[in-house]
């Protein structure tokens, strides 16, 4: 496992995401992830599931200690009571004391980012959260945040298909980490005979391919999710081979502007 080094703590950088992962689905499969070896969670207010895998947590029966929980608070709670109410609310779903990061799920204009970040720093200040970051953030709103409050990481969407070298730049200055979210496009690199050329050579997917180029990245976190147990376990399977550096920049060299997350409430990527 490659880790990523917050301040005094370290943070496992493949996670297991949980987005649509619902109901017994969702404790099982969480359940699944952590005995196949997963330490970081990724949920989040709007998922609806943090009950799910806040069960699927206890179930597994590893110590908190071990474990790495990272959730978000959706864009529309930003404003200070909202904010600590949904981050309350959310503990009290996955039955647990604290989590490892909360993060701003979208950024939002008509709240005060400085208002938001303050009431994460409560948080933080009492226990309830250790680590504070952002998602969806653009390069200018990343500056604002850390000039405000010391957020570690913003979390992004982040594929062979998608360029976010300058976004990258921009949290590395900033002393960060970035998190990719959708880190195999949905499942789409599968299809891709490029990754599934050189995934040949060393036996292994294309998802693991790209899975493995994210773990390579300085700074990189990836959260891929699934519902289905073989396909958790390959994702994982990726920390027994190397990528050449051609091999490296064959994957860099795909990347274009193909962003499969851009809801309305998106702000401007650039
Ligand atoms: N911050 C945000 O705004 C935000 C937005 C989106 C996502 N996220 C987080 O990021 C996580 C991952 O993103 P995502 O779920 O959208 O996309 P993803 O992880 O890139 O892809 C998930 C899809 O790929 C398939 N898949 C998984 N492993 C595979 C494998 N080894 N081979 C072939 N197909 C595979 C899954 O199907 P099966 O289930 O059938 O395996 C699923 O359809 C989410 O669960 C969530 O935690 C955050």
């Amino acid at each position: 496992m490659k880790f990523i080094n917050i301040k005094d703590s370290r943070m496992p950088a493949l996670g297991f995401g949980t987005y649509t992962l619902k109901g017994k689905n969702c404790e099982e499969g969480v359940e699944d992830a952590i005995r196949l070896g997963y330490r970081h969670i990724d949920t989040a207010e709007m998922y609806d599931n943090e009950t799910e895998v806040g069960k699927g947590i206890k179930v597994s029966g590893i110590s908190r200690e071990e474990l790495f929980i990272t959730t978000k608070v959706w864009y529309t709670h930003l404003h200070k009571d909202a904010l600590i109410n949904a981050a309350h609310q959310s503990l009290q779903k996955l039955a647990l004391d604290f989590v490892d990061l909360l993060l701003i799920h979208w950024p939002n204009d008509s709240v005060a980012l400085e208002e938001s970040l303050q009431a994460m720093m409560q948080l933080q200040e009492e226990g309830k959260v250790k680590h504070i970051g952002v998602s969806n953030f653009n390069r200018k709103m990343v500056e604002e945040a850390r000039k405000i409050a010391p957020v570690v990481c913003n979390q992004v969407e982040y594929h062979p298909y998608l360029d976010q070298s300058k976004l990258l730049d921009t949290v590395h200055e900033n002393d960060m980490f970035l998190t990719a979210y959708c880190p195999i496009a949905k499942g789409k690199v599968m299809d891709d005979e490029q990754l599934r050329a050189i995934g040949e050579k060393y036996n292994k997917t294309a998802a693991q391919i790209c899975l493995k180029w994210h773990m390579l990245q300085k700074g990189v976190a990836a959260v891929p999710r699934s519902g289905n147990h073989e396909r958790r376990k390959l994702n994982l399977d990726i920390f027994d081979f190397e990528l050449t550096a051609e091999e490296i920049d064959q994957i860099c060299g795909k990347q274009g502007d193909k962003r499969l997350i851009n809801p309305a409430w998106a702000p401007e990527w650039n």
